[in-house]
């Protein structure tokens, strides 16, 4: 593969590693639309979404009444946890951890602020981070993210990095989750992924930040099928496709 240098100080990837497609941004941005289309568009590529192995771990801490100020005990969780994603689409996603379906209860707007809160923790962000890095198989990963392209794989040979406005991601939350059957309300979502947005975005350790040589995509007011017509251009620029 030939690696796209990236900036400074950040090392290119080896030869004969998998190429990484990063998919940055916030809650409800919309990365899970581009990383599925991507998956499509790109046969055979393997998917990595890094928010779920987050919210596993505090669900696995929460449920096993580990104190989720305990950075330590938390991240001790990580290498036991037996965890598996099946399904290709949304609909027939399923996530079992220790051969249980948590598929629902993951996708809970309160399993997010838990997982966003042990986030914030170098030890968990430590935990996971080898982890992370095994998705990176051939012929490619699209790994999806808060620091997938700072951090996890900073020398992915694109970076995409998504953004929309608060009330819009609210608004596409809501209708994820009523499609789901998952009851939720606006006002309060809102002020749940400000609250998200401003712990992801202001942690000391891997912030939420678009990298430096990120594509940055922002969202708010734009149609799906346009989002995905920008894809489609990065992947050709970046000789992807
Ligand atoms: O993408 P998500 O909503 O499933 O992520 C849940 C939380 O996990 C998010 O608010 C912050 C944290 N997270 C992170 O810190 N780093 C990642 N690469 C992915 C998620």
């Amino acid at each position: 593969m030939s690696a796209t240098a990236s900036g400074a100080g950040l090392p290119a990837a080896r030869d004969g590693e998998a190429p990484v497609i990063a998919v940055d941004g916030p809650s409800g941005v919309g990365k899970g639309l581009v990383t599925r289309w991507l998956a499509s568009r790109l046969q055979g590529w393997h998917r990595l979404d890094s928010g779920a192995l987050y919210r596993i771990l505090a669900l696995a801490a929460h449920r096993r009444g580990v104190d989720l100020h305990d950075a330590t005990a938390v991240a001790g969780l990580a290498p036991g946890l037996n965890i598996r994603f099946e399904g290709a689409t949304e609909a027939d996603e399923c996530i079992r951890v220790d051969g249980e379906d948590w598929t629902q209860e993951l996708r809970k707007e309160s399993t997010g602020a838990l997982a966003s809160r042990i986030a914030a923790a170098p030890e968990v962000r430590a935990a996971l981070l080898q982890r992370q890095r095994d998705f990176r198989q051939m012929p490619g990963l699209i790994a999806d993210g808060r620091d997938m392209g700072t951090v996890v794989f900073a020398d992915a040979a694109l970076k995409i990095f998504m953004d929309a406005s608060v009330e819009e991601r609210a608004r596409r939350r809501l209708g994820q989750l009523s499609a789901r059957g998952i009851g939720a309300t606006l006002s309060p979502l809102c002020e749940e992924i400000r609250a998200r947005d401003e712990r992801d975005r202001n942690r000391t350790v891997a912030p939420l930040k678009p990298a430096d040589d990120a594509e940055v995509i922002d969202t708010t007011g734009i149609s799906p099928e346009e989002v995905l017509a920008e894809v489609e251009a990065l992947l050709q620029r970046h000789q992807l496709v």
